[in-house]
């Protein structure tokens, strides 16, 4: 019986597989069947992504998407893929009268620049195959939630959310989808190490506005690797939420 679920003998980038969200999806993407291409920008961190990806065949490539050339020589080491995820992104929280332009730029390009280069240049170089698929992370705070000090991440988020609109019909003409994951609060580093609120109240957080808890990766990663694969062939141009009921209130 076929498995549309299955990810055998589909090639896939992952970015920011060194952490999180990204690196669960890789792990999870491997178990499936696929072959991967990974990036991360910490060595040590990526090497531990790879050194637990099931099967062989997987690339990776260390890169700091803040340097110039990154995006180039990622693209030159990439030869036909059926998908790509964007995972790699950063959080801001800095309230609006603190925000600069420096600040702001910095935010767009790695979270809307980057993925939206890569995208670009690989389509381009016709480099996605027919029947691809592209999955951004993007975010609640992409489709409209507000949350206080975070005026550039959903600025960026939310340039990911509504271009992907675009993005999905013009490739449709080449039979490449395109989607998003918005996920709500998820156990991460970048939760656990660069969240400007305290546990207590991210505790608090959770208990009132969660009513299945905060997310894990993993549980993020399921859905992505459904966007993946050819089960979600009907699905383009859609930000899915996954967010255990939070914005449900
Ligand atoms: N955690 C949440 O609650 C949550 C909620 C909604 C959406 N998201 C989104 O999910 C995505 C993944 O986040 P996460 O929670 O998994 O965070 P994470 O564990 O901090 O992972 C972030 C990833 O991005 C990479 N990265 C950061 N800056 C980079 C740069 N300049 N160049 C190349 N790679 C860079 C990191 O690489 P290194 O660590 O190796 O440096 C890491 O692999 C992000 O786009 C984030 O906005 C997260």
């Amino acid at each position: 019986m076929s498995n549309p679920f299955t990810l055998i003998n589909k090639t896939i980038l992952i970015t920011g597989a060194s952490s999180g969200i990204g690196r669960a999806t890789a792990i999870l993407c491997a178990e499936m069947g696929a072959t991967l291409f990974i990036t991360g920008r910490t060595e040590a961190k990526l090497n531990e992504t790879f050194t637990n990806l099931s099967g062989t065949g997987h690339q990776k490539i260390v890169l700091d998407f803040e340097i110039e050339d990154a995006i180039t020589r990622l693209v030159a080491a990439i030869d036909q893929l059926d998908g790509i995820v964007h995972s790699a992104g950063m959080l801001d929280s800095t309230p609006i009268k603190f925000v600069n332009s420096t600040k702001l730029s910095k935010v767009m390009k790695l979270n809307f620049e980057v993925p939206y280069k890569i995208t670009h240049q690989l389509v381009k170089e016709r480099k996605i195959a027919k029947n691809g698929a592209i999955v951004y992370v993007s975010s609640l705070a992409g489709i409209g939630v507000g949350i206080v000090g975070n005026f550039a991440y959903s600025a960026s988020k939310g340039a990911i959310s509504s271009s992907i609109k675009v993005m999905a019909l013009e490739l449709a003409l080449r039979k490449i989808r395109v989607n998003t994951v918005c996920p709500g609060m998820v156990r991460t580093e970048m939760l656990d190490t660069h969240s400007p609120v305290s546990k207590e109240q991210l505790a608090k957080d959770e208990k009132e506005h969660y009513p299945l808890g905060y997310g894990t990766p993993e549980q993020v990663a399921n859905a992505i690797v459904f966007l993946l694969s050819d089960a979600s062939s009907w699905i383009t141009g859609t930000n899915l939420v996954i967010d255990g009921g939070a914005s449900i209130h």
